[in-house]
C-alpha cells in the first residue's frame, strides 16, 4: 500500500494545492472545460490565454495543422484584450481563485512599453489573480519581429521594465532558446519564476499545392514531438538558476509530468493534450499524485530534480 504524499507547491510565491496547471492558449479562460471536470476543485492553477492591452486579430486561417506527433499553430496571439478578458471572464476567474485554484494571467506585447501597459491594466483590473506571466515569445516590432525573449538581454529587459509595476509574482514564459542564459538573466532582472517551453518554430508544406499548411511559412510546434526537448531545457534551466520552473511541452500523461519534476520542475502545465482530451489535465493531476506516492515521497517537492545520472 502506498502512503499519501503532499502535492502542495510554492511556485515563486504562488501557493498551489497541486503542481498541475494548464498552458496558456490551450485552455481558453477555463469555462469551456467545466462540463468535463471541476476545474476549480481539481487543478493547482489555470494560466489564461495571453492578452494585450488592446485586442489583437491574430493571423488568417488556416491556423492549425496536425502533425504525426503534435500540432502546428499560427494563431498569432489573437486575443480580445485585457478589458474584454475581465468583463467576459473576470467573474469566473475570481471564482476559481475562491475555490483554491490559482489564476495566472498572461501579458503579451509587441514592445517593452506594451508589456508595461498590459501589466498596469492587470494591476488595475485583476487584483485577484495570483500571478502575472510574461509571454516573451511575442514578436518585437522594434527589433525586426524577432521574439523578445530570444536573447537573455531581451527577456531580462521586459522583466526589468515591469518589475516595479507589480508586487505580484512575475513568471517569464520562455522561448525555447538558450535556456540556461535566459534563465540566469531573468533571475538577475527580478523574475520570481520561469515557465518553459513555448512552441518551437517549424514548417509543414503541402507538397501538392507547395504552400504552407498554415497561413504563415513557419509556425509553432507543440505536443509529443517537443516533449524530450522541453525536458532537456527544463533540466538546463534548473541547473542554471534558483528560480522555480513550470515544465511545459508535450505533457499527455502523468509519466510525462513526472519526468519534468525529476528534471527540476516545481510544477507542470498541460497544453496541446487539452485539445484532443479535455480530461488530460485532470488525469495528469490524479496520476502524478499516484506516482509521487509510489516513489515513497512525503511531498512532491522531495522528488524535484531527483533525476539520477
Ligand atoms: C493553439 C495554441 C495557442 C497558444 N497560445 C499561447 C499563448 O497565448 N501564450 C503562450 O505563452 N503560449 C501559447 N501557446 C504555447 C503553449 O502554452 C505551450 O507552451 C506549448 O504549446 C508547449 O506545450 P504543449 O506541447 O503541451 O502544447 C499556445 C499553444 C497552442 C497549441
Amino acid at each position: 500500500m502506498v502512503s499519501a504524499c503532499s502535492m502542495a507547491v510554492d511556485f515563486g510565491g504562488i501557493k498551489m494545492r497541486n503542481p498541475v496547471g494548464v498552458a496558456s492558449g490551450t485552455f481558453g479562460f477555463g469555462e469551456q472545460f467545466e462540463p468535463f471536470f471541476d476545474v476549480g476543485e481539481t487543478l493547482g492553477s489555470v494560466t489564461c490565454k495571453g492578452c494585450s492591452a488592446v485586442p489583437w486579430q491574430g493571423n488568417p486561417a488556416p491556423r492549425l495543422a496536425e502533425l504525426p506527433s503534435g500540432l502546428m499553430n499560427a494563431v498569432g496571439l489573437q486575443n480580445p484584450g485585457i478589458r474584454a478578458l475581465v468583463s467576459e471572464h473576470g467573474e469566473y476567474l475570481r471564482g476559481l481563485e475562491e475555490r483554491g485554484c490559482r489564476v495566472i494571467v498572461q501579458a503579451a506585447g509587441h514592445s517593452v512599453s506594451e508589456y508595461v501597459e498590459a501589466v498596469e491594466l492587470y494591476e488595475e483590473l485583476m487584483p485577484y489573480a495570483s500571478g502575472i506571466e510574461l509571454n516573451v515569445s511575442c514578436p518585437n516590432v522594434d527589433a525586426g519581429g524577432a521574439a523578445m525573449g530570444s536573447t537573455p538581454e531581451g527577456a531580462a529587459g521586459v522583466v526589468r521594465a515591469v518589475r516595479d509595476r507589480t508586487s505580484r509574482p512575475l513568471i517569464v514564459k520562455m522561448a525555447p532558446v538558450s535556456p540556461a542564459e535566459v534563465a540566469r538573466a531573468c533571475e538577475a532582472a527580478g523574475a520570481d519564476a520561469l515557465s518553459l517551453i513555448n512552441t518551437i518554430p517549424g514548417m509543414a508544406i503541402d507538397v501538392r499545392t507547395r504552400r504552407s499548411r498554415v497561413s504563415r511559412p513557419t509556425a509553432g510546434v507543440s505536443g509529443p514531438a517537443i516533449h524530450a526537448i522541453a525536458v532537456r531545457m527544463v533540466w538546463e534551466a534548473a541547473q542554471a538558476c534558483a528560480l522555480p520552473i513550470c515544465g511545459i511541452g508535450g505533457i499527455e500523461c502523468a509519466d510525462d509530468a513526472a519526468e519534468m519534476v525529476l528534471a527540476g520542475a516545481s510544477c507542470v502545465a498541460v497544453g496541446t493534450a487539452n485539445l484532443s482530451n479535455p480530461m488530460a489535465a485532470a488525469e495528469v493531476a490524479a496520476g502524478l499524485a499516484e506516482w509521487a506516492a509510489s516513489q515513497g515521497a512525503a511531498s512532491i517537492d522531495e522528488l524535484r530534480g531527483g533525476f539520477i545520472w
